[in-house]
C-alpha cells in the first residue's frame, strides 16, 4: 500500500524536528489524517504554541480524529488528546532514552525524523571539531538509535514506518558543506538498508530526499533564493513524503529535484540495492 494510513502507520506519529519548516507541515498533516502526533525540538514554548494551533485549527475544522478508532482521538478533546509535546535536545548522549520514556504508553506506529539542517556553508577545517560532531550526533547518532528502538518495535507488530529526511547535498560529496552532505548520505543509505530488510515485516521505511526549502532555517543560513533553484514549500515536501510511503526506498521531493536525481543515476536506486544485496547474502550465504 502507498501513502500514509493510520492503520498502517499509526495511531502515534514521532516527529523529530516539529518546530517549524517541513517538520511543522508533517506534524499539521498527520494530525489532519487523524493521527496522534509527538512534537519534538528544543523550544517548548513554539511546540506549545503550535500543539494550541493545530488543535484549534482540527476544532475549527471539526475534525475530532474519530478515525484514530483504536487509538487517541475518540473523544471530545479528542485533538488536544492527539498531541503531546516533548521538548528536548536531539544531539543529548541520552535523547532517545528521554523520548523512549515520555511516549511509553504510547503506540508508535510512525518515525519522522526530520531535524538535521546545518546552520552554516562553511569549509571543514574553519569550524571547529565541536561542531562538526554535534552534526553527527543530530543526523547520524539519534536517528540510528531512534530507527533501532521504533523500528524493532514495529517489526514485532507487522507494521509501521519510517521517514528520515534527507537532503540533495547528501547525493555526492559537497564542499562547504562536507558534513552535512556525509551525514545526509548516511541518513539515505540507512533509510535504503532498512526499507530492503523491513518490507518483509510490513514496515515501510524511506528517505524523503528534500531540495531547497523555504524554511525559517534555511533563511537564517542566509541561503539566496535564485530564479535556477526556487526553494520549495514545506508544506508540499511534507505532502509528498506522506503519499510517497510505501512505494519504496528513496522519494526526492519535487519535479526539478527527481530530474537531478535521476540524471545522476543510471542504475534505479531498487535495483542498486537488490543487487547490493544479492552480493551480501551470496558473500555471507544468507536468504531473505
Ligand atoms: N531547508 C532546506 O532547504 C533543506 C534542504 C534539504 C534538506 N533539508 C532537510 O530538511 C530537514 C528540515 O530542515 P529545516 O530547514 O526545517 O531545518 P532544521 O534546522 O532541521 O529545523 C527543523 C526542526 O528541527 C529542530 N531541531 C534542530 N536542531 C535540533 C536539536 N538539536 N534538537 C531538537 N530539535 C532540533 C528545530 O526546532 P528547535 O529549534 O525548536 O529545536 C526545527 O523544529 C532537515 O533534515 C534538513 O537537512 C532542508
Amino acid at each position: 500500500m502507498v501513502g500514509i494510513a493510520l492503520e498502517q502507520h499509526g495511531p502515534w506519529a514521532i516527529v523529530a524536528g516539529a518546530s517549524e519548516g517541513i517538520g511543522e507541515a508533517f506534524a499539521r498533516q498527520l494530525h489532519d489524517a487523524g493521527f496522534g502526533v509527538v512534537l519534538v525540538s528544543r523550544r517548548k514554548d513554539t511546540l506549545d504554541a503550535l500543539a494550541a494551533s493545530i488543535v484549534a485549527s482540527a476544532m475549527s475544522s471539526g475534525s475530532s480524529g474519530s478515525a484514530a478508532a483504536s487509538g487517541p482521538g475518540t473523544t471530545p478533546n479528542a485533538a488536544a488528546e492527539r498531541c503531546r509535546v516533548v521538548a528536548l535536545d536531539l544531539t543529548a548522549h541520552d535523547a532517545v532514552e528521554q523520548l523512549v520514556a515520555a511516549t511509553a504508553d504510547l503506540d508508535v506506529g510512525l518515525v519522522v525524523y526530520n531535524a538535521g539542517a546545518d546552520t552554516m556553508a562553511v569549509r571543514f577545517h574553519d569550524r571547529t571539531i565541536d561542531e562538526v560532531m554535534h552534526l553527527l550526533s543530530l543526523n547520524v547518532v539519534t536517528p540510528t538509535r531512534l530507527c533501532h528502538h521504533f523500528g524493532r518495535l514495529m517489526r514485532g507488530r507487522g507494521r509501521g514506518g519510517i521517514i528520515l529526511v534527507g537532503s540533495m547535498a547528501g547525493l555526492a560529496g559537497t564542499g562547504w558543506v562536507a558534513t552535512y552532505a556525509a551525514t545526509k548520505a548516511f541518513d539515505q543509505i540507512l533509510a535504503e538498508g532498512l526499507w530492503r530488510e523491513l518490507r518483509r515485516d510490513g514496515v515501510d521505511a524511506m528517505a524523503l530526499v528534500a531540495g531547497a526549502t523555504a524554511t525559517p532555517a534555511h533563511d537564517r543560513m542566509g541561503a539566496r533564493i535564485t530564479a535556477e533553484y526556487p526553494p520549495m514549500d514545506p508544506a508540499a515536501v511534507a505532502r509528498e513524503g506522506l503519499a510517497a510511503i510505501g512505494s519504496g526506498p528513496v522519494w526526492v521531493a519535487g519535479a526539478a529535484n527527481r530530474a537531478v536525481f535521476d540524471a545522476l543515476h543510471t542504475v534505479s536506486r531498487v535495483d542498486l540495492i537488490e543487487q547490493m544485496t544479492a552480493g551480501t547474502q551470496l558473500l555471507f550465504d544468507l536468504s531473505d
